[in-house]
Parts: structure tokens; C-alpha cells; sequence
């Protein structure tokens, strides 16, 4: 693939119409998240430097599989969503955090990618520093979006903000994840449940807090699925098409990165898979309507073997 090295036009999706609501659910919902997206960068986007405000759209969109924030969302469903205009800002937020963390991943000093969702990187549209600015903007954004939409739930926002924090930072989170490639030694599961499960544990506990439930039982549903993803993901780096992927695919045995198959070997590593998502599965809380996350947990499983 050519590589375009400037920020060049972009084309987007259109979302659907809300008229296709009542008939088509998964429409619905991803309706909901490229609003949620949108309505997030309206407030400063056009006082924003051009450029940045560029790169924080090439990241943002076209999205990938959406999958944190259709967590989030199917979560608040199950929930009965009673506050959709919260949960649809804390969708926002999570997707806003791993755009950020795609971002920086992306970066030379991280893994040197040049192609991200089949475009080229923010850092080889837009340059290296704008890039590390893009991501640094998301992260802000997405505590200053929940903060907003938590005005009338006042009581609701600290434990957002917090969850929130816990899935992103460190000792638990994603950064922690990134941080422990640095390390000579690291424990091949807690890092995958920290780079990649601990925003999937946090999207489903903000959709749980959002419709005003108990996290608790839902942040083993997102934890479990979202470390089955991220085994996914290393099959997909050992064995995947980088064409299909969007991706380069092979970086981790290019950076010595922890990965499931060359720690346990294909077939283990595909029993593991298939065990997280039945562990995830086995997790769901008694809930008012269980079909949206059981939808969910099928589509983020179909998603994970169409890759590979
Ligand atoms: C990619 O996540 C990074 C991992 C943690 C495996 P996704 O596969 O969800 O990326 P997009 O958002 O669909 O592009
Ligand atoms: C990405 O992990 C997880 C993040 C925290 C960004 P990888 O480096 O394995 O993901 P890909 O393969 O680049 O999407
Ligand atoms: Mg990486
Ligand atoms: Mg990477």
C-alpha cells in the first residue's frame, strides 16, 4: 500500500438515521456511537489548530470495530439505559481513549506502524509530533466529555471518572500495559489484561455505572473478553493477512513483544481464546434484558475470528 505522507481529504461514513432505529438495533447503536464521536469534538474543534483538530479526526475515523464503545452501550441496554445521553458520553470517552492509545502505539518510539484501519498512521499523515499532540487531546478530551454529560448525574461522575482513570493509567491499565514492553521480565497475562482487557473491563463498567447499575459483575464480562480480544490479536500478528488486518502483522517477534502463541503455541493459544470468551460469557449478571450483551459477546467473537 502507498503510503501518504501528508494529510491528504478524507472521506467519511455516513451515520445512519435514527429512523432505522426500531428495526435494526445494531444499526441503532452504531448510529449512537458516531454521534456521541462527533458531538464530542463539536465545543473547541473550531478553535482547535487545524492541523491537530486533522489528526484527531484521521483517528477517530473511520473507526475499526467500535468494539469498547458497543460494549459500553450494550451494557447500558441490558441495564435499561435510563440516562442514554450519559452512557452515549461515556461510549464516546472509551472509543476517544483507545483512538489516543492507537495513536501513540502506532508511534516509532512504540511499535513503528505505518498503517492503522487500512490508512496511513496519524504519525505518517500528519507527523510525529502532531501525532503524540492528537493522542494527548483524546485522553483530555474524553474525561472533559464525561465530565460534561455528567452534569445533571453529579453523583454518578466521580466513580465514572475513576473507572475510567483505572482502565487508562497505572498500576491496572493500559498505560501500565504499554509500560511493562519496557520491562525485562513480565507475566504474559497481566500484561494483556492490563494493555488491552482493562478498557474493555472499563467500558462495561461505565455502561453498567451510566444506567445507574452495580459494576461489579459486568467488569469480569469486559475484563475476560477483552484479554480473549487481545490473545485474538496476537494469533492475528503471528498468523494474519496484513491486507485483511489493516495492520502490519508480525510485530511482535520484530519488538520482543509478550505474545500468547509464542508462549503457548498456536493450538493453545486458540484453546485460550476460546476459554476467556465462554469465561466472559459464563460472567453476565442477572440483568433486565441480557440478548444486547449476548449479541455483543457474539459479534466481538465473530470479529475476533474474521481476522485471523
Ligand atoms: C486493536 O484493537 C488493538 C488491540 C488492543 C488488539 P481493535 O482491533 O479493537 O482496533 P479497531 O478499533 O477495530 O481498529
Ligand atoms: C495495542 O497492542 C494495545 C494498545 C494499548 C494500543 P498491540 O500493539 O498488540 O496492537 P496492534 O496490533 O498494534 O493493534
Ligand atoms: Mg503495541
Ligand atoms: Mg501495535
Amino acid at each position: 500500500m502507498e503510503i501518504q505522507t501528508t494529510a491528504g481529504p478524507r472521506t467519511h461514513r455516513t451515520p445512519p438515521t435514527s429512523a432505522e432505529a426500531p428495526s435494526n438495533p445494531a444499526l441503532f447503536q452504531v448510529t449512537r456511537i458516531e454521534r456521541a464521536l462527533l458531538s464530542a469534538l463539536q465545543p473547541g474543534e473550531g478553535h482547535t489548530p487545524p492541523r491537530l483538530a486533522g489528526a484527531v479526526r484521521h483517528a477517530l475515523f473511520p473507526g475499526g470495530g467500535r468494539l469498547r464503545p458497543k460494549l459500553c452501550l450494550a451494557v447500558a441496554t441490558a441495564c435499561g439505559d435510563p440516562d442514554p445521553h450519559l452512557a452515549d458520553a461515556a461510549a464516546a470517552a472509551i472509543e476517544m481513549m483507545h483512538c489516543a492509545s492507537l495513536v501513540h502505539d502506532d508511534l516509532p518510539c512504540f511499535d513503528a506502524a505505518d498503517t492503522r484501519r487500512g490508512q496511513p498512521t496519524v504519525h505518517r499523515a500528519f507527523g510525529e509530533s502532531t501525532a503524540v499532540l492528537a493522542g494527548d487531546h483524546l485522553i483530555v478530551l474524553a474525561f472533559e466529555h464525561i465530565a460534561r454529560a455528567a452534569a445533571d448525574a453529579p453523583r454518578k461522575l466521580p466513580h465514572l471518572v475513576s473507572l475510567l482513570a483505572r482502565g487508562v493509567g497505572a498500576p491496572f491499565g493500559l498505560i501500565a500495559g504499554q509500560a511493562w514492553e519496557s520491562e525485562p521480565r513480565v507475566d504474559a497475562s497481566l500484561y494483556r489484561r492490563a494493555k488491552t482487557g482493562a478498557l474493555f473491563e472499563a467500558a462495561a463498567a461505565l455502561g453498567a455505572v451510566a444506567a445507574g447499575a452495580s459494576p461489579q459483575g459486568w467488569s469480569v464480562v469486559g475484563a475476560r473478553i477483552g484479554e480473549a480480544y487481545q490473545v485474538a490479536d496476537d494469533i492475528l500478528d503471528v498468523a494474519g493477512d496484513p491486507g485483511r488486518a489493516g495492520k502490519p502483522v508480525g510485530q511482535d517477534a520484530t519488538h520482543g513483544r509478550p505474545n500468547a502463541v509464542h508462549e503457548h503455541g498456536f493450538q493453545e493459544a486458540c484453546w485460550l481464546f476460546e476459554r476467556l470468551v465462554r469465561d466472559a460469557g459464563d460472567a453476565i449478571p442477572p440483568c433486565a434484558d441480557p440478548e444486547p450483551i449476548r449479541a455483543w459477546l457474539r459479534e466481538a467473537e465473530r470479529r475476533a475470528r474474521s481476522l485471523l
